[in-house]
């Protein structure tokens, strides 16, 4: 019998057995998007943001256990006034409209970035989400809020050295993994493939670290545009790469 159009596009394509465990995304565009629109760069920032939640629950069938977004960097306060206070609203809006659906989702929230340097209302609810959701599994969101990995290195560091200072930890132990161990991301597998969009290509201070062997995808769409099918397109093509990881194939 054949399948109306509609059974078949509920039924699901198993999601591709060799895919990314861990996707991270560099959600870029939202300011031309909205330009390109006659709006103001917030409008983009607002749409960007509705993205997030399609984008969060098309990962359990794509096979991705662990995504990563980035939403501010720690050299985003270099915008105006008007664009930093109007996306840390916005965040603050996002945070309190969505958690219930990532709740219901089953998602566990967790935030990466230097939190101390945003306002205490967005911090207490950062606090809240991840302790909301802290015994989730279906998928892992991390959300990179004042994030850049220079300045999280530069933290680990920091942690680091009080430690050898202090006598607990040896010069001689400190080894990658253990530097690992201090950086924000400490309990997230490396990503396997990073997405940029907006057609840069370009890390802007994210993950370096965590990305050293990762694939990446830089892909002309604005993220207001990353619809679940373009996530599924990129997704699938990340299968058909080989990774070597500095060994040759056998
Ligand atoms: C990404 O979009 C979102 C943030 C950096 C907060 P942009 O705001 O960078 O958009 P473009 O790159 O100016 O188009
Ligand atoms: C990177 O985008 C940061 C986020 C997506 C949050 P930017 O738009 O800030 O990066 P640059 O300035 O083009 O490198
Ligand atoms: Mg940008």
């Amino acid at each position: 019998m054949a399948l109306s159009k509609a059974t078949a596009k509920k039924m699901k394509t198993p999601p591709p057995a060799d895919g990314p465990k861990h996707v991270a995304i560099i959600m870029d565009g939202n300011g031309r998007w909205a330009t390109q629109r006659g709006k103001p760069r917030l409008f983009g920032h607002q749409a960007g943001a509705k993205r997030v939640r399609q984008t969060v629950s098309a990962c359990p069938d794509l096979g991705v256990k662990y995504l990563t977004i980035f939403a501010f960097s720690t050299e985003n306060w270099k915008r105006t006034q008007t664009e930093v206070s109007g996306l840390m609203a916005l965040f603050r809006r996002y945070i309190q409209r969505e958690a219930s659906y990532l709740q219901r989702l089953g998602a566990r929230v967790r935030f990466i970035g230097d939190r101390a340097k945003l306002d205490k209302k967005l911090q207490t609810l950062m606090q809240y989400l991840e302790d909301l959701t802290s015994d989730n599994d279906h998928v892992h969101l991390t959300i990179a809020l004042n994030y850049g990995s220079r300045d999280e290195v530069t933290r680990a560091t920091q942690r680091l050295a009080v430690e050898v200072a202090e006598g607990r930890l040896r010069p001689d132990q400190v080894d990658s993994e253990t530097l690992a161990t201090f950086l924000d991301t400490y309990v997230l597998p490396d990503p396997d493939l990073v997405i940029r969009t907006s057609g840069e290509a370009r890390i802007s201070n994210f993950l370096l670290w965590q990305s050293a062997y990762a694939e990446y995808e830089f892909i002309d769409t604005q993220w207001p545009d990353f619809t679940p099918d373009v996530f599924e397109a990129v997704v699938r093509r990340y299968g058909k790469r080989e990774r070597r990881f500095g060994a040759v194939p056998s």
